[in-house]
This record gives C-alpha cells, sequence and structure tokens, in this order.
C-alpha cells in the first residue's frame, strides 16, 4: 500500500525524520574517524620495572597468602608490574587505564614500599585497610573487567589482620 503524506505538516515530519537520519549517518562516520585517529596516539604507559628488595613482599617476608592478594587485586596499579590486557592497547580505553596506572603508582607503590619512611608507612597501610573495608578498592572499575580481583569478606579480613601485625611491627622497630 502506498503512503501519501498530501498533509502539509507530516511532509516536514518526513523531511525531519529524512535530516536526522543523514545527520546520524554522518556523525557515526565521524566518531568512526575519530576513533582510528586516537589509535595513533602514543600510549605512554609507566613502564615496568624488575622486581627489587624494597618490594613489600620481600622487604616484609609477605605470606604466600596475602602476597597473592596484592598480586591479584592491587599490583596492577601499585606496582611496576603491570599486567596489560589487550585492551589497554586501545583508546580511549587506554587513556582511562593509564590515568588509573599513573594515579595509583603515584599514591602507593608496593614495588618502592622499602623507600618510604615509617610515618608513610604506617599512613599507608592504615588507608588501605580502610579503603579495602569500604570497598572502593580495588577501584570497582577494575573488578568489572577482573571478577577474580574483587575481595572476598574473608580477604578483607585476611588483608585488615595483616596490615594491623605489620604496623605493630613497623612502630616497634
Ligand atoms: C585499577 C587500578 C587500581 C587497583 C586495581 C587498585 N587501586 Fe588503589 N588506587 C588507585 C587510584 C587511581 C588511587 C588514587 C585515587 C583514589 O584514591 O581513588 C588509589 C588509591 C589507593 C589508596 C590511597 C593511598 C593514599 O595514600 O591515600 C590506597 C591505600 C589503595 N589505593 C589501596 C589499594 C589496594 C590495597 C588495592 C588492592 C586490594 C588497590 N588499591 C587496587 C587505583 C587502583
Amino acid at each position: 500500500m502506498m503512503v501519501s503524506f498530501r498533509n502539509p505538516i507530516l511532509k516536514t515530519k518526513r523531511a525531519k525524520i529524512f535530516i536526522m537520519k543523514k545527520a546520524l549517518k554522518w556523525i557515526g562516520i565521524i566518531l568512526l574517524i575519530a576513533f582510528i585517529i586516537i589509535q595513533f596516539f602514543p600510549k605512554n604507559y609507566p613502564e615496568n620495572q624488575p622486581v627489587t628488595e624494597n618490594d613489600i613482599i620481600t622487604h616484609h617476608n609477605v605470606s604466600d597468602d596475602i602476597a597473592s592478594i596484592l598480586k591479584t587485586s592491587c599490583y596492577d596499579c601499585h606496582s611496576n608490574q603491570t599486567t596489560y590486557p589487550w585492551y589497554s592497547k586501545i583508546a580511549p580505553v587506554s587513556f582511562l587505564l593509564k590515568h588509573d596506572i599513573e594515579e595509583g603508582r603515584g599514591e602507593l607503590n608496593f614495588s618502592e614500599w622499602g623507600t618510604y619512611d615509617v610515618m608513610d608507612k604506617i599512613d599507608k597501610l592504615d588507608e588501605l585497610v580502610e579503603e579495602t573495608q569500604e570497598g572502593k578498592m580495588p577501584l570497582p572499575i577494575y573488578t568489572f573487567m577482573h571478577g577474580h580481583a574483587k575481595l572476598s569478606d574473608s580477604q578483607k579480613e585476611q588483608i585488615e589482620v595483616w596490615a594491623n601485625s605489620l604496623m605493630e611491627e613497623i612502630i616497634s622497630e
């Protein structure tokens, strides 16, 4: 059945839809071109470094259980041993990852733990307990992509017990 629009309002409606479709097509093309162009921007991720004795795990003889939690849930952003996933090569995801890794390493770098002074260590451990208990760390956006990094209640508990005893150890040294 042919539908013809003799009514002028319908005519303009049809014209509007036509223009909107065209505009959407061009927006799509422009977004695609922008997506391709940003792939050529340099990634400039912070570089990984070899493990030294300043790493918290060797520095404090951290148990395998705790070491495994830290490595699985924190080390991608808080150490010099980041494992970059395949999508880290894709912009704009790469921009977000770079930002989180740089900021994370800047705030707390487990690989450089041995270089922190006593006050800093206590402060970081205290923050660490708070952030993990409140579910703020690891960052939710991270556990969305790394399900196994999400801390269980018992892991949070383990982290808290460990951090508290390490604080006492550091103070009494
Ligand atoms: C996806 C990256 C990422 C992961 C994974 C991650 N963090 Fe963070 N963390 C950050 C960023 C970014 C900041 C700084 C901004 C903020 O506080 O939200 C931060 C801040 C912190 C701070 C605050 C430091 C300070 O001195 O104020 C602590 C403590 C911390 N993280 C502990 C952890 C622990 C413990 C884990 C693992 C259980 C973890 N984070 C996992 C990115 C991450």
